[in-house]
C-alpha cells in the first residue's frame, strides 16, 4: 500500500520516552490515528488526552498500526520488545528511530529480512522540541521502495524526510559522524568556558564572541567536505603548521592554569602526526589522512 499525501494512516509508536512522545504528538498533529505503548505506565497521558489510543501490550499496539515506529533507548531494548512480535509485524512497515551503532541497525535489518518484514532504520537528528517542525531532520535508510511507500506519512515528523540509501546501517553511520562532530565541539565549548573562567572572564561575556566562531563553522564544514572528497588539502590561506602552533598556545595557557588538557593534547598529537607525514603546508582538513590510515 502507498500512503498518499496527507491521507491519515494508522500509526503505532512503541516507546514513550521524551522522543517517542514527540513523535507520537507529531503524528497526532498531522491527523494520523495513533496508537501508543510504553513498557512502564504513567507516560504519555497528554497524548491520550489528545486522542491517542493506549494499547495494553506491545503486540496489541503493533496490530493497530500500518506503520510501526519504535523509539527506545537503544537496540538491546528494541530487540527485546520486537523479537517476539515478528508474526504481528507481518504486512506492516517497521521503522526503528532509536539510536545505536550501524552494526546493530544492519543486524536488525537482517532479522527483519529473515521474517520477510518491511524495515527502515532511521535516526532523529534534532531535539524533541523541533520534531514535527520545518527544522526537523530525520534520516532513513533501507529499501527505497519501502521508503517511497511511507515517505509522505513520515513528513509529519520531519520534512523533507532524508533518505540516505539501501544499506540499513547508513542512518546510524550518519548519526555517528554528526554526533562525533557535535560532541567534539561540545567538549571544546565547555573547555573554552573553563579557560575563560580561569582567566577571569565571565561566561556571559564570552558567549557572544564564541558565537562569531560558531558563525564561521558552516563554511569550514563545506570546505572540509570538499577537501576530504578530493583529497586535495590546499592550505595557502591557513596552513596546518600555523594552526598547530595556535593549539600549542591554548595548551600552554591551559596547563598554566592547571586545567584539564585531555582534548587539546589529543588534537595536537593528531595535528603533529599529519605534519610529520608532510601536511604542514596543507589545510587543517589534511589531518583526516592520519586519523584514517586504512
Ligand atoms: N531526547 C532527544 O532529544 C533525542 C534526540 C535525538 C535522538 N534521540 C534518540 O531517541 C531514542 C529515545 O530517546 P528518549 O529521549 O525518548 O529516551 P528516554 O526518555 O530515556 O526514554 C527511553 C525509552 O526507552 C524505553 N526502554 C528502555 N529500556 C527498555 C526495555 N528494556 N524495554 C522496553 N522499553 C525500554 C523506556 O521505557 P520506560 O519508560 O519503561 O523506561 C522509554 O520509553 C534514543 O535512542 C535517543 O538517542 C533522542
Amino acid at each position: 500500500m502507498t500512503y498518499a499525501n496527507n491521507s491519515p494512516i494508522p500509526i503505532t509508536v512503541l516507546g514513550l520516552g521524551a522522543m517517542g512522545q514527540a513523535l507520537a504528538g507529531a503524528f497526532l498533529d498531522a491527523g494520523h490515528p495513533t496508537t501508543v505503548w510504553n513498557r512502564s505506565t504513567g507516560k504519555g497521558e497528554q497524548l491520550v488526552a489528545r486522542g491517542a489510543v493506549r494499547a495494553s501490550s506491545a503486540e496489541e499496539a503493533v496490530r493497530a498500526g500500518e506503520l510501526v515506529v519504535v523509539c527506545l533507548v537503544d537496540y538491546d531494548a528494541s530487540d527485546k520488545v520486537l523479537t517476539p512480535l515478528a508474526g504481528a509485524l507481518a504486512g506492516r512497515v517497521l521503522i526503528n528511530l532509536g539510536s545505536d551503532i550501524p552494526q546493530r541497525a544492519r543486524e536488525a535489518a537482517a532479522w527483519a529480512k529473515e521474517h520477510s518484514l518491511d524495515y527502515l532504520d532511521g535516526a532523529v537528528m534534532v531535539p524533541v522540541g523541533v520534531v514535527g517542525t520545518e527544522r526537523a531532520l530525520v534520516l532513513y535508510a533501507g529499501e527505497r521502495a519501502v521508503f517511497d511507500r511511507c515517505g509522505s506519512a513520515l513528513k509529519a515528523i520531519g520534512e523533507p524526510a532524508a533518505f540516505l540509501g539501501e544499506d540499513h546501517g547508513l542512518a546510524a553511520a550518519y548519526d555517528m559522524a554528526m554526533l562525533d562532530f557535535f560532541y567534539g565541539a561540545m567538549g571544546g565549548l565547555v573547555h573554552a568556558f573553563a579557560l575563560a573562567r580561569a582567566e577571569g572572564i565571565d561566561g556571559a561575556a564570552l558567549a557572544p564572541y564564541l558565537n562569531t566562531i560558531a558563525g564561521i563553522l558552516p563554511d569550514i564544514v563545506e570546505r572540509t567536505g570538499a577537501d576530504v572528497h578530493s583529497r586535495v588539502y590546499e592550505g595557502s590561506g591557513a596552513n596546518l603548521a600555523m594552526m598547530t602552533a595556535s593549539v600549542e598556545h591554548i595548551l600552554h595557557t591551559t596547563k598554566g592554569r592547571g586545567l584539564d588538557t585531555g582534548q587539546l593534547v589529543a588534537i595536537k598529537a593528531a595535528a603533529e602526526r599529519a605534519i610529520a607525514a608532510g601536511h604542514g603546508p596543507d589545510s587543517w582538513s589534511s589531518i583526516v589522512e592520519v586519523l584514517d590510515e586504512r
